[in-house]
């Protein structure tokens, strides 16, 4: 291993939940070691910004307490719109070496931001059909949004090893647990509290990516309006629980109407894929994230844009041991798509 035994685990730090994985390398895979969550209060993060990060400290500290991390090694990613650009962008043949010279120059078109306020990163995916072009994916992240969770993360007494972008961390997760077949299109959607991150893969390999605004706070908010309810019931609905007042069952139209500006948005970002590849189709939708455990999401989803809809099963390869709540563990899986992706990722892999 490339950092002693103790490995290193992948933090998710969504704006309402963390999600913690430990993965050990075994002969025969991936082993799980580790799987927890904890609530984080909504005006802790938003729109991506970590508002008050004394509290975050304090409530990553709880879960390293809560979940007995032993690692100090953490991966963690970030995401949204307003702080990450992934493009997918054709240059002139080059080596890595030469890319890695001239990236900030050939990335300033492509970035809407200050070339000096973000970290650049690239992959070579190989050469184009036009001879002397060569398919490259070029990653942008603001610096400020790194340096804010890296901050929080330290001071929580973590050592973050790696910052990955969450749409990565979702194919990662795919890649081990999924056979690829080639051609076949593959939407990978994680639904989040206040984003939804959107990975479109062909044959396997990332063609496509969006992340968005909007996410399962859309539920939590019809709720609220709806039934004069506080953030807590609202959410404690969300999970067909009943609160005082309100049955799940007067609770459910309410969600499935919010849910529409989800799916719009979804089927915005596969129409505006397949209208600029020559409507290739969408084979599969791979759901993940909380807001795919809404009830019948999944179902009314694949109904409205007619593409087969599954859940994400992040653990599909990876071994349990039997002291994990197997039952518990399946429910949450969806949730932890994006800690299982991170939790694979090693230093200096791409
Ligand atoms: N069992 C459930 N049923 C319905 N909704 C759920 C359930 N569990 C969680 N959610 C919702 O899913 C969301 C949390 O999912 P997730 O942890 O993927 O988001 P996040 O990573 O915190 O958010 P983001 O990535 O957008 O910042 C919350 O809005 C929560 O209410
Ligand atoms: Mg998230």
């Amino acid at each position: 291993m490339l950092f002693g035994a103790k490995g290193s685990i992948g933090l998710d730090i969504g704006s309402s939940y963390f999600k913690v994985v430990q993965l050990k390398d075994t002969k025969k895979g991936y082993e799980l070691e580790l799987f927890d969550m904890l609530p984080i209060a909504p005006e802790i993060i938003v729109d991506g910004a970590i508002i008050d990060s004394l509290r975050l400290v304090d409530a990553l500290k709880e879960l390293i307490k809560k979940s007995r991390i032993k690692t100090k090694n953490a991966v963690i990613g970030v995401s949204g719109h307003a702080s990450v650009i992934i493009k997918r962008i054709s240059l002139p043949e080059m080596s890595e070496e030469d890319l890695a010279e001239s990236i900030k120059f050939e990335a300033e078109q492509y970035v809407p931001f200050d070339i000096e306020d973000v970290n650049l990163d690239f992959q070579i995916l190989g050469p184009r059909e036009e001879p002397g072009q060569m398919d490259v994916i070029l990653v942008a992240v603001k610096k400020d949004i790194i340096n804010e969770y890296v901050t929080v993360v330290k001071e929580a007494g973590l050592n973050p090893l790696v910052v990955d972008v969450d749409a990565f961390a979702l194919e990662n997760m795919y890649e081990v647990n999924y056979e690829i077949e080639p051609n076949r299109n593959v939407a990978l959607v994680n639904i989040g509290a206040s984003t939804i991150n959107m990975n479109i893969l062909k044959g396997g390999v990332s063609v496509f990516t969006r992340d968005s605004s909007l996410g399962s706070n859309l539920h939590t908010e019809a709720l609220q309006k709806a039934f004069e309810v506080t953030y807590e019931n609202a959410e404690r609905l969300k999970r067909g629980e009943p609160v005082e007042g309100v049955a799940p069952e007067d609770a459910y139209a309410t969600i499935i109407s919010a849910s529409e500006d989800i799916i719009s948005e979804i089927a915005r970002s596969l129409d505006y894929y397949k209208s600029t590849t020559l409507h290739e189709d969408i084979n599969e939708v791979i759901l993940s994230g909380g807001g795919a455990l809404i009830k019948d999401f999944t179902r009314v989803l694949s109904e409205k844009i007619g593409v087969e809809s599954r859940m994400a099963e992040p653990f599909r390869n990876i071994f349990i041991p039997k002291k994990f709540d197997i039952s518990y563990m399946q429910e949450m899986a969806p949730m932890a798509s994006i800690a299982v992706g991170l939790a694979m990722r090693r230093p200096g892999d791409r």
